[in-house]
């Protein structure tokens, strides 16, 4: 069956974090897709909402099937069922890692640039918040390894919270570089938490390592924890709910005892059907919104390069959001996202993602072509007398 990406669905008036505007605003901000979630995931929401009774709801066999199946055969990630537990989301799931790995006042690490929420739920959290920069070389991103390496001693950092792939820079880190960071972390005895959220947004030409599976390999996993959901990969976030991986007995206990400390082991019934039939039936769905996306990015990149050459696009490795350099039209990163407003067009202003974001804006293409183009002219116009 050929998905229809080109529909554009009018999601004003429903709530929608993305579409928040009273007037014709394009939004390619939030990672969240414009797309109809698959045939098949509406489907299985379809057929609970008529059963009619939505009680309370445990996870079924069938569901660690499907997780079990998705994760060993695209990523050889072999997991077993007491392998696997729930998490209301990634970010929830951030923010109990730092119950399970350290106290008030501990260093994690993070890089620079990140996703919001890495630096907010450490300070919420009352951690020390340590920043390692991503070095730019050859218009990619790379972990610097010498600069982590001095910070978790000089910090004594304990924690460290891994983007992979990352966000928003879109690299998906290599089993060399990656293999190179557990190393390092293991010579130093600090944990990581590796957010995979991204994970079945790699495009063409790339490879996804799960970090659990080279933690294993080398003799940490009892250090180790990954975050992942079908959330982002199947554009359901508003369904809300994820997994957290961990393969050691002792870990796994303690980590299933603080969710049930914190009441947070649970997700609604919708979340464990929807979660079942995107890993058992969405993998067609997602290989055409892959297609679809790595056309969106071009068109984009083809945009920039023809328009805007002086914006420095970072080309993604994953996922549908792409990191520009705005730096040769702004002085003020505030007066920046003012203008793309003005526009009525909205981006995500870098500077959200850390110091490194500093006159940098993150755009989603995630949206039928025809908006995509809107939005890009919009773009145009912002700059073009700057
Ligand atoms: C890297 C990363 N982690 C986590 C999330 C959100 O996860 P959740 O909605 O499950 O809390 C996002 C959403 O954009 C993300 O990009």
């Amino acid at each position: 069956m050929q998905y229809n990406f080109d529909e554009i669905i009018d999601r004003r008036g429903t709530g929608s974090l993305k579409w928040h505007y009273s007037d014709d605003t394009i939004p390619l901000w939030v990672a969240d897709m414009d797309f109809k979630a698959a045939p098949p995931i509406l489907a299985s929401v379809q057929r609970v909402a008529e059963h009619g009774i939505l009680g309370y709801t445990k996870p079924t066999d069938a569901l660690y099937e499907a997780i079990i199946n998705w994760h060993g055969s695209r990523y050889g990630l072999q997991l077993t069922k007491d392998k696997i537990l729930f998490s209301p989301g990634v970010v929830p799931s951030l923010a109990l890692m730092m119950q399970i790995f350290t106290e008030v006042g501990d260093a994690v690490m993070v890089n620079d640039p990140i996703y919001t929420p890495f630096t907010t739920k450490v300070q919420q959290n009352k951690r020390t918040l340590v920043m390692s920069a991503l070095k730019e070389v050859e218009g990619k991103y790379q972990l610097d390894l010498k600069d982590i390496e001095a910070k978790i001693i000089e910090h004594k950092v304990k924690l460290y919270l891994l983007c992979n792939p990352h966000n928003p820079g879109g690299r998906v880190w290599t089993a060399d570089e990656l293999k190179a960071l557990l190393a390092l972390c293991k010579k130093h005895d600090v944990a990581i938490v590796s957010d995979e959220i991204h994970q079945d947004l790699t495009l063409t030409g790339h490879t996804f390592t799960p970090f659990l599976k080279l933690a294993e390999a080398a003799g940490y996993a009892h250090k180790v924890v990954s975050l992942t959901s079908m959330t982002k990969t199947f554009n359901v976030a508003g369904i809300k709910g994820s997994m957290i991986f961990a393969k050691e007995d002792a870990l796994i206990k303690k980590i299933s005892q603080q969710q049930y400390l914190n009441d947070e082991y649970e997700l609604n019934l919708f979340a464990y059907t929807v979660m079942q039939s995107a890993y058992e039936e969405g993998g067609e769905w997602l290989g055409q919104v892959l297609a679809y996306i790595e056309n969106n990015i071009e068109t984009t990149l083809d945009f920039l390069a023809g328009h805007l050459p002086n914006i420095k696009v970072m080309r993604p490795e994953a996922s549908y959001l792409i990191w520009l350099d705005c730096s040769a039209y702004a002085q003020d990163d505030q007066a920046l996202y003012d203008k793309l407003r003005e526009a009525k067009v909205e981006l995500n202003s870098g500077i959200k993602y850390g110091r490194e974001g500093h006159l940098k804006m993150r755009i989603n293409v995630a949206c039928p072509e025809a908006l995509l183009r809107e939005g890009l002219n919009r773009v145009y116009a912002a700059f073009k007398g700057s």
